[in-house]
């Protein structure tokens, strides 16, 4: 071939492939070139599908996904709020809560190089992150792919209880220690020593057993700033045992058990009936199953070895012990009072009270004390507040003249110890089905000691 004639042919090639390519037009295939050689045999794999698909089905993961839907551990909005708080994050994070299992922190209280006590269940900052989700409860999700890694759950362990400063542990073995899962989380926090103004300041627990056997000495008395100084604690609107106050009802401790009429007991469900049977009963609307959520699900009473046609109607089950506890906890708010102003905060506003409805009055178990910054609302909703013992140095020169006008704070204590029990057995919920036994004698015996 002529070097002119190729070039001729070349462009002509050229703009046919172009032309091709703009046309999408193609010429016919080449043949097939000949095979190479084999390549070694690879080493036998699982078949992914099959592996995803033991969890992955409509059946199993995807419908429990759809039924978390409607668990606060997912809509609840706390693990955003309090990410990044070592404190908070055990409990209100994915990955603070796997950080003090994988290390087993204690709920201790220890010295630290000032002197001074402080609470060691706390995580690791960085870690401190993630909203409550399937890997919270179940830390082994996608480890080995395989049957093992669900419904495997992150600690069944016994507890010890941070309320307590550790020195007790629950273990409640029934249903594989599933509901030792839950009160992980779903405990109370420590009542500990906060008066920096006492000489002798610890920041160690309270001494709960000491309310108990010493009911009528001065827990606190805010009349003036040397009384104030001796004070272990100086209480306030948030003197409270914090949210999560079913896991001691429900396992029967952390009550103070003054001495009354009544024996401490335990219901037949502390050791019968796990979390998870009540809570995580068959689907009614958007209650049980992997929603949690108990309100108006009766299923989980109604199974096999349990009860037989409980419902919100039946009077032995349900409406008469809860009528009692009602009962109980509003005859002792009645009762906790100090010169006519009572200990207990009325709070009628469903979003910010958990527990409204739950008494007449719509206590929220906080203390009725002024505090312009964290309690702004009390003032319009309780008929009278007591005076806060220590005014924060922000409040306006109004705010401070108006606290003084209001009744000065004293307590015994009997009664800081049968607020405490208030505080328990109202932030329950279920008024008393947790654990009817302990719950009646717990307000039965607050009701006696008080005067
Ligand atoms: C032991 C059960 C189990 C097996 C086996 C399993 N998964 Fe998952 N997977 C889960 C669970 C539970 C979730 C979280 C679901 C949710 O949040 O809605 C999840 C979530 C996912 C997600 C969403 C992203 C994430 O990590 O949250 C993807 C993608 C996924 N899986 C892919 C797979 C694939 C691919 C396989 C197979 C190779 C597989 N999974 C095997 C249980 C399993
Ligand atoms: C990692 C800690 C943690 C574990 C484990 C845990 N929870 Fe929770 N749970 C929470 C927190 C925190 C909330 C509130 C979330 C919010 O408001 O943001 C909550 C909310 C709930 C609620 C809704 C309460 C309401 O105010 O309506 C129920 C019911 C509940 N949990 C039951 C359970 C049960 C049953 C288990 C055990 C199977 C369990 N939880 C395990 C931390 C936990
Ligand atoms: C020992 C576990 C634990 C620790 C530690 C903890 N919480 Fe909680 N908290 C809970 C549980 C459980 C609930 C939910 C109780 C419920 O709704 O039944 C809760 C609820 C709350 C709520 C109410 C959320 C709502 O639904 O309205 C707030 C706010 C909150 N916690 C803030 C904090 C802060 C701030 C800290 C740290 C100073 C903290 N928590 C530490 C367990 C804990
Ligand atoms: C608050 C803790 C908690 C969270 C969060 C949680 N689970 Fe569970 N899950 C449990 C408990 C408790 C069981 C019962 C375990 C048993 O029976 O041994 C369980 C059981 C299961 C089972 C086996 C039982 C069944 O019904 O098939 C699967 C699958 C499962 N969970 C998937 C999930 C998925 C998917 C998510 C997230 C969408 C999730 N879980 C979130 C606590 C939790
Ligand atoms: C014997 C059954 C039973 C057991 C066991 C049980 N609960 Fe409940 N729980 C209830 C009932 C009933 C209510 C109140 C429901 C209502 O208000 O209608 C309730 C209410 C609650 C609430 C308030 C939100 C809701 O769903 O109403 C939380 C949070 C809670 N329980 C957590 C727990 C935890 C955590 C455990 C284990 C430590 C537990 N419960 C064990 C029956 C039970």
């Amino acid at each position: 071939m002529k070097l002119q004639k190729f070039f001729k042919l070349a462009i002509f090639a050229l703009a046919l492939m172009a032309f091709g390519a703009a046309c999408v037009k193609e010429g016919p295939p080449g043949k097939n070139g000949t095979d190479g050689a084999n390549g070694a045999t690879g080493a036998a794999g699982k078949d992914a599908n099959e592996t995803c698909k033991m969890c992955h089905t409509p059946a199993k993961v995807d419908i429990i996904a759809v039924q978390f839907q409607y668990s606060k551990h997912e809509t609840g909005e706390a693990a955003i709020s309090e990410s990044g708080n070592a404190g908070c994050s055990p409990c209100h994070t994915q990955g603070g809560f796997q950080d003090v299992v994988a290390r087993k922190v204690p709920s201790t209280f220890t010295v630290g190089s000032n002197g001074k006590f402080a609470n060691d269940y706390a995580c690791d900052v960085t870690k401190a992150y993630g909203e409550l989700l399937c890997r919270t409860c179940h830390s082994s999700i996608h480890e080995t792919y395989t049957s093992t890694d669900l419904p495997k759950l992150t600690t069944t362990a016994p507890v010890s209880l941070t309320f307590l400063g550790g020195k007790k542990s629950v273990n409640l073995t029934q249903d594989s220690g599933n509901s030792n899962l839950c009160i992980k989380c779903h405990q109370p926090r420590p009542f500990t020593f906060n008066n920096t103004k006492n000489a002798a300041y610890t920041g160690d627990v309270l001494n709960y057993a000491g309310l108990a056997a010493k009911p009528t000495d001065v827990f606190f008395d805010g009349t003036s700033a040397a009384t104030i100084a001796q004070a272990q604690i100086i209480p306030g609107y948030r003197t409270h045992t914090h949210y999560g106050t079913v896991g001691a009802i429900v396992s029967g401790t952390c009550g103070i058990e003054f001495t009354g009429p009544m024996a401490y007991a335990q219901a037949v469900h502390v050791t019968k009936a796990s979390c998870p049977d009540c809570h995580m009963a068959s689907m009614v609307g958007g209650t049980g199953g992997h929603s949690f959520n108990a309100k108006g699900n009766f299923a989980g009473c109604n199974i096999s070895g349990c009860h037989t046609g409980v419902d919100a109607t039946s009077a032995k089950y349900w409406v008469n012990p809860r009528a009692a506890i009602k009962g109980l906890l509003e005859q002792l708010a009645a009762k906790l009072k100090y010169n006519g102003v009572e200990f207990m905060n009325r709070n009628t506003d469903a979003t910010t009270n958990l527990w409204a409805g739950i008494t007449t009055n719509n206590y929220d178990g906080y203390m009725n004390v002024y505090d312009p910054a964290t309690n702004p609302t009390g003032q319009a909703m309780n008929p009278i507040q007591f005076q806060n013992p220590s005014p924060a140095a922000s409040w306006t020169p109004e705010q401070k003249a108006y606290n003084l006008t209001l009744q000065v704070l004293k307590m015994t204590n009997a009664q800081f110890g049968a607020m405490i029990n208030f505080q328990l057995c109202l932030r329950e919920y279920s008024l008393g089905i947790h654990n009817l036994d302990y719950t009646k004698a717990l307000l039965t015996n607050s009701l006696a000691i008080i005067p």
